[in-house]
């Protein structure tokens, strides 16, 4: 081991690599964590403006302790995969509660608390305290993967504990404070960037000269994964209930389960399940709008929509309340569900077509 990828990657991360996201140029462990947790699974162009908006609200881990969930769970409506905005709303609470308002500095302290991962820790603890700790997420295990040219598949624990163990060896080893930084955004960066999954930029990389995968002129295979995730499809009626002044029908959703926490119309195995919920002068009023489709990471959910349009603000015989438009504004919604009620409410409620997303 003669430091050739951590030189070469703190190098290039300082010459080519990311320098001005917003929760760059900081060693403040609470941006660090909140900007961690939000590029979990979503995109770096789409979490910039919820990390900017989360800060204007939430200066710091003490307001967002004291903060309702309902309000987190507001904000984080659209990035999907709610369970992150319970966590870190816990995991705000915790910092306070246990650490007096101080974020851990040790990967090792950090992954106790709720929704930091190994992987987070880690990088919480390279990017703000220099610790020597390796990040591996599926950007990184590409770049190392390749570079090592390591074959073996990573859908067996104990391979995936080799590559973890690798990838320790290979970090810095001076200098930690600045080369930590350096190096694990570096490799993040790289990940993202140079070495794609399809058509990695070999030629401009700054490990070329040493990259296994490279060298058998194969970087695409790697990293080697067999376990496939198992999609399944699942169908879903909502009864879409309006009263008075656009007023509608919504219910918190249990705890665990989809869109846990959120504020949802009520939901159904099926469309007869539906109609016994409902008084019978109501199931004569039913419409059926067009079903949609939506993408979650198991299972596609086919939505089917069931309008109910009402006089007055009649207490249904179901769990929940109505909600007029301002209220709603300020509630947790899943986020298709969100874009189909402000669709109905601009083509003036005819639900009949379906330009429903
Ligand atoms: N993905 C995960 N962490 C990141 C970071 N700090 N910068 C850019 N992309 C990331």
């Amino acid at each position: 081991m003669d430091g050739f990828l951590a030189s070469q990657v703190v190098r290039w991360q300082a010459l080519f690599g990311r320098h001005d996201l917003p929760w760059q140029n900081t060693r403040d462990p609470y941006r660090v964590w909140l900007s961690e947790i939000m590029l979990q699974q979503t995109q770096v162009t789409t979490v910039q403006a919820y990390f900017a908006r989360f800060l204007a609200r939430f200066a710091d881990v003490q307001a967002l302790a004291q903060a309702p969930l309902d309000e987190v769970l507001h904000l984080w409506a659209g990035l999907g995969y709610y369970s992150r905005a319970r966590n870190l709303h816990r995991c705000a609470q915790d910092v306070v509660s246990l650490h007096g308002g101080a974020f851990p500095r040790t990967a090792q302290q950090l992954q106790t608390l709720p929704g930091i991962g190994r992987s987070t820790a880690a990088a919480i603890a390279a990017l703000c305290f220099g610790e020597r700790v390796a990040i591996l997420d599926g950007n990184v295990k590409r770049v190392l993967t390749r570079y090592l040219g390591f074959a073996d598949d990573l859908a067996l624990a104990s391979n995936e504990r080799r590559l973890w163990e690798q990838a320790t060896q290979l970090l810095p080893t001076d200098h930690l404070l600045h080369n930590m930084a350096r190096y694990t955004q570096g490799m993040m960066d790289l990940g993202a960037g140079l070495c794609s999954t399809r058509n990695p930029a070999c030629p401009v990389c700054p490990l070329v000269e040493r990259c296994v995968a490279q060298a058998v002129g194969a970087p695409e295979k790697f990293p080697l994964k067999t376990r496939k995730l198992k999609r399944s499809v699942e169908s879903i009626w909502l009864l879409w209930a309006v009263a008075d002044e656009g007023a509608v029908w919504l219910s918190q959703r249990p705890t665990p389960g989809v869109w846990a926490g959120l504020y949802c119309l009520p939901l159904f195995e099926d469309r007869q399940a539906l109609q016994l919920a409902l008084a019978p002068s109501n199931t004569e009023l039913l419409q059926d709008v067009p079903a949609f489709k939506h993408v979650l990471t198991h299972k596609d959910l086919y939505l089917h929509p069931v309008l109910l349009r009402l006089q007055g603000r009649h207490t249904l015989a179901l769990e929940g309340q109505w909600f007029g438009a301002a209220q709603m504004a300020q509630l947790g919604l899943p986020a298709p569900i969100k874009k189909m009620l402000e669709a109905g409410k601009s083509c003036g409620s005819d639900h009949s077509r379906s330009d429903l997303p």
